[in-house]
């Protein structure tokens, strides 16, 4: 398995281009499942999850046609998706224990042709991650769901029917499956308390290009008046939230000056704000954000995880790498996942000064160096986390099981190196 090398202590300057949103791109394929007709999707980032979803949809019959686009020195790519007819309605354990969006499959598919079966996530390093909500709410809608020898077979044979829904929790994937499958569905759905998560606006965009009609986009009602058949479209995807946020940590962690390029502000207000609380000079453009960390006067902060446009989970550890090398004392609440604290332990090992109370609260305070060590996350921002306390870390930081980064962080090495990082990645074979 490849390994991380850092060499701590280069503070950070320079440019850093921020990628298409992984976490908008996986529902968008699936969105394509919903037509006969091709689904173009541009500023694709280049990611093993990109790669693993559409390893699913070529087995369910999708053709899939790759483009390399390059401007300046970024690359990306577009992925033109035609399902013309599906030659299964299977998602097996195989793709979907490898990469949980695969769920994103189940309201499309349903939708478009009335049975899916789909292998049954689990649970994964961050939680338990049920999927009660987007079953009921399918079941809401006439689907009728069994589960069986840990898959979720689901029938709608004369298609599904508009309903009024009302989710428990603003769940990010219940509310684009569901989305989804009222696109194509019998009358009107109403979904209540649904997510406002900028991917789930970018999901809507395409959808409405695709002739769906729904309203409420950035509300948490959302009302879908169900058509007969959806067309081609060709969409660019939003630029990675998450990934601009953790790169604004590298800023501030080393002390140094990045310009997020492509990166949206408007998007990011709760962490920015964090880091201008922090004395971290933060300037918005139209096309980036510069964060400007170089004369801070920093100083802990309190932060809690909540659904957008609360403080996004994703960006917790990152944050946490931070305070462990920040002056004073900051309180950590993770309010979305109950098992989302797995790189406290290893930001230890490096010397940081954490204490977690139960499940959900961590008091972290700062030190005033960390010393490089071996270390491994189990999930993909925790390993980012420890990514940023190698940068800040005294000595050679190895961050193990590359993989999870190789999900969610295009070309986490030379974005980096590009503003002055010593970092390289040593392949399995060296
Ligand atoms: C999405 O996961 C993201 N993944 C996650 O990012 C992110 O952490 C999360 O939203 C919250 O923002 C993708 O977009 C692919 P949820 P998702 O359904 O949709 C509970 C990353 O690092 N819940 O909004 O799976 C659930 O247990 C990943 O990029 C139910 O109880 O998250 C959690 O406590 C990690 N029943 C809360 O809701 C359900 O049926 C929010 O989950 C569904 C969810």
């Amino acid at each position: 398995m490849d390994k991380i090398k850092i060499i701590g202590g280069n503070q950070l300057n320079g440019k850093i281009y921020i990628s298409g949103a992984k976490n908008a791109a996986l529902p968008l394929i699936c969105a394509g499942l919903l037509t006969d007709e091709p689904v173009t999707l541009t500023n694709m980032p280049i990611l093993s999850d990109i790669k693993s979803l559409n390893a699913l949809l070529t087995q369910l019959g999708t053709e899939i046609e790759e483009q390399d686009n390059k401007s300046g020195k970024h690359e990306s790519k577009t992925y033109i998706y035609r399902t013309k007819k599906f030659s299964s309605l299977i998602a097996p354990y195989d793709y979907v224990r490898k990469m949980r969006a695969s769920y994103y499959v189940l309201g499309p598919v349903l939708a478009r042709v009335g049975h899916v079966e789909l292998s049954l996530p689990g649970g994964c390093a961050i939680g338990a991650r049920p999927m009660d909500i987007h079953l009921n709410s399918l079941e809401q809608m006439g689907a009728k769901i069994e589960i069986k020898n840990g898959y979720v077979v689901a029938d709608a044979k004369g298609g599904l029917k508009g309903a009024n829904i009302i989710f428990p929790k603003a769940s990010v994937g219940a509310t684009c499956n569901i989305l989804m499958a009222a696109t194509l569905a019998k009358g009107t759905t109403r979904i209540e308390n649904a997510a406002k998560e900028p991917e789930i606006g970018d999901l809507i965009d395409l959808l409405i290009d695709m002739g769906a009609k729904i309203e409420g986009k950035n509300t948490s009602i959302l009302t879908i008046e169900g058509v007969k058949t959806l067309h081609g479209a060709t969409h660019a995807v939003i630029s990675d939230r998450i990934e601009a946020g953790s790169y604004a940590i590298a800023a501030a962690i080393t002390k140094g000056r990045i310009e997020l390029v492509n990166a949206h502000a408007e998007h990011l207000q709760t962490p920015l704000n964090i880091l201008r609380a922090m004395d971290i000079k933060v300037t918005e453009k139209p096309e980036s954000i510069v964060i400007d960390a170089r004369n801070a006067l920093m100083q802990g902060q309190d932060i809690m995880t909540d659904y957008y446009p609360g403080f996004p989970t994703d960006l917790q550890a990152q944050f946490m790498a931070l305070m462990t090398v920040v002056p004073g004392a900051s309180l950590v609440t993770e309010n979305i996942w109950e098992n989302r604290f797995m790189h406290v332990p290893e930001l230890m090992r490096m010397g940081a000064n954490i204490n977690v109370h139960g499940f959900a609260s961590a008091i972290v305070r700062g030190v005033k160096r960390l010393s490089g060590a071996p270390v491994m996350a189990t999930d993909l921002r925790a390993s980012f986390a420890l990514v940023l306390a190698g940068l800040a870390a005294e000595g050679e930081t190895i961050v193990n099981r590359v993989y999870h980064l190789d999900r969610g962080y295009e070309k986490l090495e030379e974005k980096l190196r590009g503003v002055g990082a010593d970092i390289e990645r040593i392949k399995e074979s060296d």
